[in-house]
């Protein structure tokens, strides 16, 4: 019935609907222009006819111009899809960038530091009169944008939505060109940022007069009971013609069905030419479902703007209906109750495909996040991709939204309100963040008086939400923020804090996880890998191992919201402590393709209502044989017996939010853990001596995906033993085989030293490599647009595996 309901909703509006966006993804040309030379940059900026002296460059022959001649280049131009990060295919050097990774982009390498794309769109000839704009969700950076030689702008940030009125350049009835300049040489943050159109791109067509871009604000409050919600929804409708117009509005509140459960109108108002318009409407909803963590309910906003009957825009603004509240003495409450924040900081970037993540990778990330128990993101340092805002909505995922720059001129102003006006509507957002550990004013009354604006700002964009600011140590900047956030517990004296400002609203921003490389056990600086930290400080006490030292804190202070950890995946740049050739940071709780490290097994057993039983270090110790080793168990079960080579090392009783260890002696053979609740053995993990590797065993995260060449498998190669048995420390090489209507889009294998090309240079390309890192590598295997049967075929040193993937029809 509310299908049915919906269905002829749809139909009725249809018949004036005027909205349409265009994903402009593909058919992209990419080349490198050159940043110290303009000669080699296309002759861009060179001569009297560069594309500023006058609106259309007519004479200049660049290659934002129809006219320009591929032929009269040397560069060569290849396909693209986007997103695109092209610092993944660029080789590494000891001289680059150690917070970027080592990849040779950057101010060093201006041959490979700019990229130029160009693609080309027809527009029929009927389209005359209609309003046409390009958006660009984020380009890494400084990118200058044109449609038909006619410059539209630039954009410094490499993180902002940027959105540029074409209408009046277009060529109806003819084929039209949008080309970008991107120019990386300048880093804006201290991580791996990647390099060009690393998000999507639309062509957005509207009726002149439409809902204007981020022109919703859809804002709820719940009465006391929860029984009711007022839904507020503000409104503005952009008029970009050179006439006035009227124009009147009609919201349709819709279930997750598509159902309408409630509606509210607005009048014939007059916009003059050029004009925006602004109204609010409230619509109260009975009995609303709440978006919860485990209960993620969407609603919508249907926004009709009607020119007297006819409907001329048609504007969709999911929402959801939830109270959120910072409280000085419980923390964070999530609809009237308090919800412990299970936080991990996020960098955008992942194996094969660096910040340039498809939206189905998203969604993968978040997933491999939940399972550990993770309730929570930080966007660090930056505004987030929407599409993870969007899986965040939708799998119930909260986020601490982070702004890039700190400061309160107009482009600091302007990158703010570009990232609130966008975002505000999705309920996973519960906290905005205006900076982090900014050095120059964290020590300073310029941080008070600078925190103290930005909040203002942050207020006006947005009064439902408070904001933060998290500090490295520093104590000015977070005097005049709403919620202090503590960057690491070891740099706060947090309880003198409180007594000092028992008001105080606080949450962990970063916390140490004391990861290493994933399955290292003995330091290999000089190879780029590490053990992780938190075995290095047994002490025997269990509130010394690192990742458990943070969450413990922050449970034992139920007045503070909960903690984000640094990092929840591995990401390229920061290999600190260690420098070249590690590329890769080693702070993840997953490493750069998402496998967890022991680390996660910790977060499992406290984060989550699972049994959980790991045995660590792996017993593939070659060349350590004889030495004293100590055998860690993250468990939540009340007691764990182990047992070493046939030797029984006793049961010990685990405390909550603990771990275990016992003193052994390595020698190759077996370690059994046996894992008790309320005296009843429940769980057995055994981890053996293997053989080397001579099966490949692969496992798709979804054996179904879409045909549109954007939807992606992530399939895991794990490498087994004779007996069936993962062998832990398998490095082996293993070629891949696509057969089908799939491509391999990127691989990786979660070695933070790794130097190896990522992806193929042609895209369709049907043969690829990768090698395994101890045991495991991952290969994203990508739609096209043809539906059927594809099959990734992994073989080597005498193994061989099939994974089948069905690539569906689109409906
Ligand atoms: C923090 C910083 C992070 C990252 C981390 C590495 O202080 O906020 O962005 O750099 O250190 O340890």
């Amino acid at each position: 019935m509310k299908r049915l309901l919906s269905l002829i909703l749809i139909l009725l509006s249809l018949a004036g609907f005027a909205r349409e966006r265009v994903r402009f993804d593909e058919g992209w040309e990419f080349a490198f222009g050159n940043a110290f030379s303009p000669a080699l940059d296309f002759g861009c900026g060179t001569e009297y006819f560069n594309y500023l002296t006058k609106a259309a460059s007519i004479h200049n022959e660049g290659p934002y111009s129809p006219k320009f001649d591929k032929s009269k280049w040397p560069a060569a131009w290849k396909s693209v899809t986007l997103p695109h990060d092209w610092a993944v295919d660029l080789p590494f050097a000891r001289e680059a960038s150690h917070s970027h990774g080592y990849k040779t982009v950057g101010y060093k390498y201006p041959e490979t530091s700019v990229g130029w794309y160009r693609k080309t769109f027809t527009v029929p000839a009927g389209d005359e009169g209609k309003h046409f704009t390009l958006r660009f969700d984020g380009i890494f950076r400084n990118a200058d944008i044109w449609v038909n030689g006619f410059w539209l702008g630039k954009e410094p940030s490499g993180y902002a939505t940027q959105v540029y009125d074409i209408s009046e350049y277009l060529d109806y009835g003819a084929e039209n060109l949008v080309c970008v300049r991107v120019d990386a040489s300048l880093e804006e943050g201290w991580f791996y940022e990647g390099a060009g159109i690393y998000r999507h791109v639309w062509l957005e067509k509207t009726a002149p007069v439409h809902v204007a871009p981020f022109g919703t604000f859809v804002h709820t409050t719940l009465s006391d009971s929860s029984d009711q919600a007022f839904v507020t929804v503000e409104t503005t409708v952009r008029n970009s013609a050179a006439t006035p117009a009227a124009y009147a509005l009609r919201h349709t509140i819709l279930d997750a069905y598509g159902a309408p459960v409630g509606s509210a109108s607005l009048p014939a108002q007059a916009v003059p030419a050029k004009s925006d318009s602004r109204s609010e409407r409230a619509v109260s909803l009975d009995r609303p479902r709440l978006w919860s963590l485990s209960d993620p309910y969407l609603y919508k906003v249907r926004t009709e703007v009607l020119d007297g009957d006819t409907v001329i825009d048609a504007y969709e603004t999911p929402f959801g209906v939830r109270s959120v509240v910072f409280d000085a003495d419980r923390g964070f409450i999530l609809n009237g109750e308090r919800v412990e924040i299970k936080g991990v900081n996020l960098h955008q970037d992942h194996a094969g495909v660096g910040v340039a993540i498809p939206d189905a990778l998203q969604v993968y990330r978040l997933k491999e996040l939940k399972k550990i128990g993770v309730n929570a993101v930080r966007t660090s340092h930056n505004p987030a991709t929407p599409e993870m805002l969007d899986a965040c909505d939708s799998l119930g995922v909260l986020v601490l939204e982070e702004n890039r720059l700190t400061g309160v001129n107009d482009e600091h102003v302007r990158l703010l309100r570009r990232m609130i006006e966008r975002d505000r509507n999705h309920p996973s957002i519960i906290l905005w963040s205006i900076g982090n550990e900014e050095w120059g004013t964290e020590w300073n009354d310029k941080g008070t008086k600078i925190t103290e604006s930005m909040r203002e700002y942050c207020h006006r964009l947005d009064p439902t939400r408070l904001m933060s600011v998290a500090s490295s140590s520093g104590p000015h900047i977070l005097v005049t923020a709403d919620v202090a956030g503590y960057n690491y517990i070891l740099q706060h004296k947090i309880d003198d804090l409180r007594a000092q400002y028992p008001d105080r609203k606080a949450v962990g921003s970063e916390e140490t996880t004391g990861c290493g490389t994933r399955g290292v056990y003995f330091d290999d600086g000089k190879n780029g890998r590490t053990a992780s930290l938190n075995r290095r400080n047994d002490t025997r006490d269990s509130t010394y191992n690192v990742i458990g030292r943070g969450w413990r804190y922050y449970q034992e202070r139920p007045w503070l919201g909960g903690l984000f950890y640094w990092t929840g995946f591995d990401y390229r740049g920061e290999p600190n402590p260690l420098s070249f050739p590690a590329t890769g940071s080693e702070f993840g709780i997953l490493d750069y393709c998402g496998f967890p490290k022991d680390e996660a097994f910790y977060l499992k057993a406290w984060w989550t209502e699972e049994p959980v039983l790991h045995v660590f270090p792996h017993w593939n110790l070659p060349g350590h044989e004889g030495e004293k080793t100590s055998v860690w168990v993250y468990s939540n079960c009340d007691e764990v017996e182990l047992t070493v080579n046939g030797k029984r090392l006793g049961r010990k009783k685990m405390e909550r939010d603990g771990y275990l260890s016992w003193d052994a002696v390595y020698r190759p053979g077996k370690v059994v853990a046996t894992g008790y609740r309320r005296g009843r053995k429940v769980l057995v993990e055994t981890v053996e001596t293997t053989e080397k590797a001579s099966a490949v065993e692969l496992e798709a995260d979804r054996t179904a995906i879409r045909a549109d060449g954007r939807d992606l498998a992530v399939v895991t190669v794990r490498l087994k033993d004779r007996k069936g048995r993962f062998v832990p420390d398998a490095c082996e090489w293993v070629t891949l085989e696509v057969k089908g209507p799939a491509r391999i889009l990127g691989v990786g294998n979660g070695d933070p030293a790794w130097r190896e090309l990522e992806r193929p240079d042609d895209p369709d390309a049907r043969m690829f490599r990768v090698k395994t890192f101890n045991g495991l590598a991952q290969v994203l295997v990508q739609s096209t647009h043809v539906s059927g049967e594809a099959a990734l075929i992994v073989s080597g040193g005498g193994m061989s595996s099939i994974q089948t993937v069905y690539v569906e029809a689109l409906q």
